[in-house]
């Protein structure tokens, strides 16, 4: 997600496909950790930069300036070679980039008014889209060579979007999601499932890509609050839990069982939900941790690993355990782990926590 200059150390931070390591951006250049150890594993001084991803856990970066440094427009996509040294390639366009996405066939580039698919191999344009305004560069991608499905906004005053197959290139469906334009949208992994909140704040829905039916409605709360990132445990085909990240610093855990209220719908594809949205709530698990990060700040975070015990073969009888990795642009790595028990009682631990911006290659966290 694109991010507007800020006055937070961390200007970006994303984690790759596979949730084995993290990038951030700063003002002085760029770092990349391993999620599972907390180690500095790759480190780059040369400006300041607003945008960088990973693709798995290659050598390929794509980066992109926040335009405090003359050469380091945001204008310009790099791709560049994190062994070597060296930007491999370069792409120059009219606006600035507001968001990168990449999978190992595909090369997403988010202008404000436009999206571009590239083959990235041979970085051919395969598709155009013209989009309604996103200035945010909103926009949901599933990397799994499977299901890859692009998912962007469709209108600026309500809260619909429009998945596309990013394989064959074709618009695949349209969602009417929410009465309120959309504020951030992500697909599970394996492109099943499509979470959104709008700018409200306060509903959280889910719809089956499959054929854009809603599957599940829930309220993070009942006042209005910036939600800063939704994600779906991993899984190839339904998710357990869905994780959300609010302003007010909270971390929020809802337990998807199956889905109660599925309608069915006869076509398949571009299906339009009535405009009457429902918001029947789906009785859901909802867990809250308060003050998992400071208030107002940032934050990027994800469910890296989900394990299910069978209850008795634990001493706390854990059946459920998520380990959460959490980036806030204040600059700092926390890691907290979310436990259930054979009675549904739920915990949290603080497993780690380190400054991403003093660690160091030499000395590990
Ligand atoms: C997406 O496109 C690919 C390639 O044509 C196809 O195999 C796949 O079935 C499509 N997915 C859906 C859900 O239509
Ligand atoms: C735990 O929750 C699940 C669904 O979330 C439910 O099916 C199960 O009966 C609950 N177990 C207990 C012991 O409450």
């Amino acid at each position: 997600m694109a991010n507007q200059p800020s006055s937070y150390p961390i200007l970006c931070a994303s984690f790759n496909q596979d949730h084995s390591c993290f990038a951030i951006g700063t003002r002085e250049g760029f770092k990349i950790f391993d999620c599972k150890t907390g180690r500095l594993l790759y480190e780059r001084v040369a400006g300041a930069f607003i945008i960088v991803e990973m693709l798995f856990s290659s050598s390929l970066l794509a980066i992109v300036g926040a335009g405090e440094q003359p050469s380091l427009s945001p204008r310009r996509l790099c791709l560049f070679n994190t062994v070597t040294g060296v930007a491999l390639e370069e792409l120059n366009f009219l606006t600035s980039i507001l968001a990168v996405r990449m999978n190992k066939k595909r090369l997403i580039v988010i202008l404000q008014e436009k999206t571009f698919i590239y083959d990235i191999n041979s970085l051919k344009i395969l598709d155009t889209i013209d989009t309604v305004p996103n200035p945010k560069g909103l926009c949901a991608f599933s990397p799994s060579l499977d299901g890859s499905f692009l998912a962007l906004p469709a209108s600026t005053t309500k809260g619909s979007l429009l998945v596309y197959n990013v394989s064959d290139l074709r618009l695949h469906c349209e969602i009417d999601a929410h009465r309120s334009p959309l504020a951030v949208l992500s697909l599970s992994s394996g492109g099943t499932h499509i979470a959104t909140a709008s700018e409200q704040g306060t509903m959280i829905r889910i719809h089956l890509v499959s054929d854009a039916t809603k599957s599940y409605s829930f309220r993070r709360g009942s006042y209005s609050s910036n939600i800063f990132s939704l994600s779906f445990a991993p899984a190839a085909e339904l998710p357990d839990i869905l994780l959300a990240t609010s302003s007010s610093g909270s971390v929020h855990v809802f337990s998807l069982g199956s889905p109660p209220n599925q309608r069915s719908s006869g076509l398949l594809g571009s299906i339009k939900v009535p405009h009457t949205i429902n918001d029947a709530l789906d009785p859901a698990q909802h867990c809250i941790l308060h003050h998992a990060v400071p208030a107002g700040v940032r934050s990027n975070t994800l469910i890296r690993k989900i394990e299910k015990f069978d209850g008795t073969a634990t001493p706390e009888h854990v059946v459920l355990r998520a380990t959460i990795p959490m980036i806030t642009y204040g600059g700092y790595f926390l890691e907290y782990v979310y436990n259930v028990n054979h009675q549904n009682k739920s915990s949290w631990t603080l497993e780690r926590e380190f400054n991403l911006l003093t660690a160091e290659t030499s000395s590990l966290p």
